[in-house]
C-alpha cells in the first residue's frame, strides 16, 4: 500500500473525502491518521507542539515513532511522557550525517513502524542518498529562517548579524541539498532593536510551534500539492 504512493508527496486517493452534493452539513467521514516518524536531536519543542496539536484533534495524524541520535535528548523524554514509542538509535561514526549502518537502522525502524511522513524536528544530521530515496517526497523539516536566506546552522544568528529587519521560519520538503527543498509554508518574525541571538531565536521558535503543526495538518489532510519547486494548498 505504502509502495504505491512512493513517489507522491500527498497520496491523493487515501485522503479523498466524499461530501454528497446538496448535503453540506452531513458529517464528513474521518480520514485515516497519517503515520508520522519524528526525528530530533534536541529539546523537542516542535515535536511537543505537533504531538499536542494531534492530541487536541487539529492534526489528523498519529506519532508512530520518535527517533533520536542523542540518547538523553529532551524529545525522547517528551515522547515517553506521552506514552509514544521513542528510540535512541546510534548515528554511527560521522558527526553530521548517519553512516551506512545507522541509515539502514533508521530506515528499518521507520518502516517497521509504518511511517508515512518523516518529520524532522531539530534533527542535527543531514539525510541523504538511500534515506531520501526510500522516503522520496515524504520528509519535511522546519528551518529557523525565511529560506532561501540563511540556510545551515544558527540561522537566527546569521540573520541578526546580516542586519535583516525580518526573518522567520520555513517548513519545507527535504531534498538532497541543505535546506533547499520545496517550501511548504513560512512565518515572518520581525527583528527588533536590541534583539540578541537568544531573544530572536526564542521568538522564531514561538512562530515555529504554530507553523509546523499547521503545515503537518495540511499535508495529513492531503491539501499540499507539489509541482517541481512549487507547492500549493497551505496558506501558512
Ligand atoms: C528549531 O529551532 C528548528 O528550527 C531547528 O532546530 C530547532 C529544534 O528545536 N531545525 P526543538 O528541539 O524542536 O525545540
Amino acid at each position: 500500500m505504502l509502495e504505491r504512493f512512493q513517489f507522491q508527496v500527498s497520496p491523493p486517493f487515501r485522503r479523498l473525502v466524499f461530501r454528497p452534493r446538496g448535503f453540506p452539513n452531513r458529517p464528513v467521514p474521518a480520514i485515516r491518521p497519517l503515520r508520522l516518524g519524528v526525528l530530533g536531536s534536541g529539546k523537542g519543542s516542535n515535536f511537543v507542539a505537533i504531538a499536542d496539536a494531534i492530541a487536541a484533534g487539529s492534526v489528523p495524524a498519529e506519532v508512530a515513532l520518535v527517533v533520536s541520535d542523542v540518547e538523553d535528548a529532551g524529545i525522547l523524554a517528551h515522547a515517553r511522557e506521552r506514552g509514544l514509542p521513542a528510540r535512541f538509535l546510534r548515528p554511527g561514526k560521522f558527526r553530521t550525517k548517519l553512516d551506512e549502518a545507522a541509515e539502514a537502522a533508521y530506515l528499518g525502524a521507520l518502516r517497521d513502524a509504518g511511517v508515512e511522513l518523516v518529520v524532522l524536528a531539530g534533527f542535527m544530521r543531514i539525510l541523504k542518498g538511500e534515506f531520501l530515496r526510500a522516503f522520496e517526497g515524504r520528509v519535511v523539516n522546519i528551518h529557523p529562517s525565511l529560506l532561501p536566506s540563511f540556510p545551515g546552522l544558527a540561522a537566527w544568528k546569521q540573520a541578526l548579524d546580516y542586519g535583516v529587519k525580518f526573518t522567520g521560519c520555513t517548513v519545507h520538503y527535504v531534498d538532497q541539498g541543505v535546506d533547499t527543498g520545496p517550501i511548504i509554508g513560512q512565518r515572518a518574525v520581525p527583528v527588533l532593536d536590541g534583539d540578541t541571538a537568544e531573544s530572536l531565536h526564542a521568538r522564531i521558535q514561538v512562530a515555529e510551534r504554530e507553523l509546523y503543526p499547521a503545515a503537518v495538518a495540511a499535508i495529513a489532510r492531503g491539501e499540499v500539492r507539489v509541482r517541481g519547486r512549487l507547492t500549493a494548498g497551505f496558506a501558512g
